[in-house]
């Protein structure tokens, strides 16, 4: 587990112990199963930005991508977790490429408490091609598609407020490192 140095500074947004966490990461870590779990142990709402795009959207990621391309896609992500964000603390999990949105990072930075879920190549590659419904990985080699968005995006997820290894283990014990570290921060648990 690792912490980035963090300076609380009032025109930096709210103070961390108040703001809402976000996690971060690619297709497969994670990020929804733990954010719900997370959310339950801490007891605040529970809320999936790819979720709320397809209800926003009235249609599936896919079938977004495939009528209006991926910068559609990103900005109604960047529209959907702006929202969110200024709205009452709760946990939140992003589509993988949130976080490489340079607006949507700073967003945030700003307003979030953010959380790596990292993962090795195996494990993503096992769990996304259990549900082979995410556009980016639909090509002749997903797994060639994965190492690139890992050397692309692995140096942008590090500047997350906390990074977790999520390596296969019971999605539990991430939730339960997540917690000890917010305590010890002292990020409001609950
Ligand atoms: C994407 C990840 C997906 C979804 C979209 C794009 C990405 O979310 O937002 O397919 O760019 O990595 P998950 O990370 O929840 O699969």
């Amino acid at each position: 587990m690792q912490v980035q140095e963090h300076t609380e500074s009032p025109e930096a947004g709210p103070p961390l112990s108040e703001r809402s966490i976000v996690l971060v990461g690619l297709m497969g870590a994670g990020k929804s199963t733990v954010g719900r779990r997370l959310a339950n142990a801490v007891k605040l709402p529970f809320h999936d930005a790819d979720h709320e795009i397809e209800t926003a959207a009235g249609c599936s990621i896919s079938d977004f991508f495939e009528r209006y391309g991926e910068p559609a896609f990103r900005e109604g992500e960047r529209k959907v977790i702006t929202r969110l964000l200024a709205g009452p603390r709760h946990v939140l999990a992003t589509g993988g490429g949130a976080f490489m949105d340079p607006t949507t990072r700073v967003l945030i930075k700003r307003m979030g408490f953010s959380v790596w879920l990292r993962a090795d190549i195996g494990l993503l590659m096992e769990r996304v091609l259990k549900r082979p419904t995410r556009p980016l990985l639909k090509n002749d080699d997903p797994r060639a598609t994965m190492e690139r968005l890992m050397a692309e995006r692995y140096p942008v997820y590090a500047e997350a407020d906390l990074t977790v290894d999520s390596n296969g283990g019971p999605h539990d014990a991430i939730v339960q490192r997540i917690l000890a570290h917010l305590t010890a921060i002292g990020v409001k648990a609950s």
